[in-house]
């Protein structure tokens, strides 16, 4: 446990979390919600598909049952853009409201909150985001409540202050991350994921194994520079005594349920402890952080040209988000399982390898045996090749990765520009 004795480095780590209520059927209670929060008008977003599903009408209904009048936004971007953010924001800033529900998966959650900020706080886009690409203000005070109801079980997003988008001028994505943006709450209802479509069920899953993995491999709180004021503490801080529990149980809940909650969404068991998984990773890594497989994957998502994921009913080119990061993963592990053994060898024995006579040097081809055979059995891309990438675009996807550095100062083993080249280059075939 850390001390005060250097004063250069960090001795303390803070944990934030939205509330979280889980149980089939919750979604039902949102409009008692907003009336206990005596919210006189509702903004509710979500993206075009959704905008038909049960869980769309059932938010709905139960702001009518309530007598909270609402307005919808249902033109989220899937996998938002500046742009759309913007167009987010401007809704939000003309529409009048006291309260935000944001009912869909990451894409939705993380546009309702970027909405939520600027329409509290206006400011230039790139002012709160993260630094070097944006100015990393923090945020000046209070947003207006806001409920998030994922349906996917994947970002974790309901539980973060994390906001995700592809900043279009760099071909990457970054974000903004801050306490303040967490939601209100989160309602975490397994009824909401019966709609998942197989692709996005396996993507989505194999972010949640991805976040639960990088944030318990990533440095240590104590690795980083002492900030001078608490509120500049970072959201991420780097892996920490609660969030590996977090973190871990998240990993153990991958492991036993995500196969079969793609194979069928009517296995309610499974749909049911994957988004709890999704939620205990995002208490993880919201407060401890994500490190190269992320870093790497906003180029990955910010470059994509012509890929049109199976399963994804949009009309641009995506490489969806838990693909962008899961191709990365193998080449990192093993790069970076030499500066901490033990831990990626814990990550392997959560996910069912058995570590008892494991030699600390096979800690990160143990791991990645066990993430790869995931990957094959859930019918992921063979690598960065399978989306459209060469050799040839490396110096790009480098490019877009050393800004990332919210992220990349996480790894427990720095990568520059060589180091990042060679990950990249191992991703592009996986098996
Ligand atoms: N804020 C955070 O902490 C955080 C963390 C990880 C990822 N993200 C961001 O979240 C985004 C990805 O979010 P996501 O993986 O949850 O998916 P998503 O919101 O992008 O949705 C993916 C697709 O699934 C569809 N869909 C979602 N739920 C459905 C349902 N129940 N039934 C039928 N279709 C459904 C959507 O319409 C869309 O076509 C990315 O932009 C990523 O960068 C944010």
């Amino acid at each position: 446990m850390a001390n005060h004795a250097n004063a250069d480095f960090e001795y303390a780590f803070e944990m934030a979390a939205s509330g979280i209520r889980f149980g089939f059927g919750t979604t039902r209670e949102v409009g008692a919600d907003l009336a206990d929060f005596g919210a006189h008008r509702a903004l509710v977003f979500t993206d075009p598909a959704l905008r038909c599903l049960p869980c769309v009408a059932t938010v709905l209904q139960s702001l009518d049952d309530n007598d909270i009048p609402f307005t919808l936004f249902d033109r989220v971007r899937v996998e938002p853009s500046d742009e759309s953010i913007l167009e987010a924001i401007r809704f939000a800033s003309v529409t009048p409201h006291d309260a935000i529900v944001a009912v869909g998966g990451g894409s939705t959650i993380d546009a309702a909150k970027a909405a939520n900020l600027y329409a509290c706080w206006p400011a230039d886009l790139l002012d709160y985001v993260n630094p070097p690409i944006g100015k990393g203000k923090p945020v000046p005070g209070l947003l207006k409540p806001l409920i998030a109801i994922p349906t996917t079980a994947g970002t974790g997003s309901e539980t973060t202050g994390v906001a995700i988008f592809d900043y279009k001028p760099l071909r990457a994505k970054t974000g903004i991350a801050h306490r303040r943006l967490k939601p209100t709450l989160g309602i975490v209802d397994p009824e909401n994921t019966r709609t998942l479509p197989a692709a996005v069920a396996a993507s989505s899953g194999l972010d949640v194994l991805c976040h639960a993995i990088e944030s318990f491999t990533a440095i240590p709180y104590t690795g980083r520079p002492r900030p001078d004021r608490p509120i500049l503490r970072p959201a991420y801080q780097g892996s920490n005594p609660i969030s590996d529990i977090w973190s871990m149980e998240a990993l153990r809940m991958t492991a036993k349920y995500l196969r079969r909650a793609v194979a069928d969404p009517s296995d309610d068991e499974a749909r049911a402890q994957m988004m709890l998984a999704a939620a205990y990773a995002g208490v993880g890594f919201g407060n401890a952080g994500v490190h190269l497989p992320h870093g790497m994957s906003y180029p990955v998502s910010g470059l994509v040209r012509g890929y049109q994921a199976p399963g994804y009913t949009v009309d641009h080119a995506l490489v969806p988000h838990g693909v962008s990061v899961i191709l990365n993963a193998p080449a990192v592990f093993r790069f970076t399982a030499p500066a901490a053994p033990e831990r990626h060898l814990l990550a392997a024995e959560a996910l069912g390898a058995d570590i008892g006579r494991a030699n600390p040097n096979d800690a990160g081809r143990i791991l990645t045996e066990r993430i790869i055979a995931m990957m094959r059995d859930l019918e992921m891309p063979n690598g960065l090749q399978a989306l459209g990438y060469h050799s040839s675009d490396i110096p790009a996807l480098v490019e877009g990765t050393l800004p990332q550095h919210r992220v990349t100062k996480l790894s427990p083993r720095p990568a520059g520009r060589e180091e990042l080249a060679g990950l990249f280059e191992n991703a592009m075939s996986v098996w």
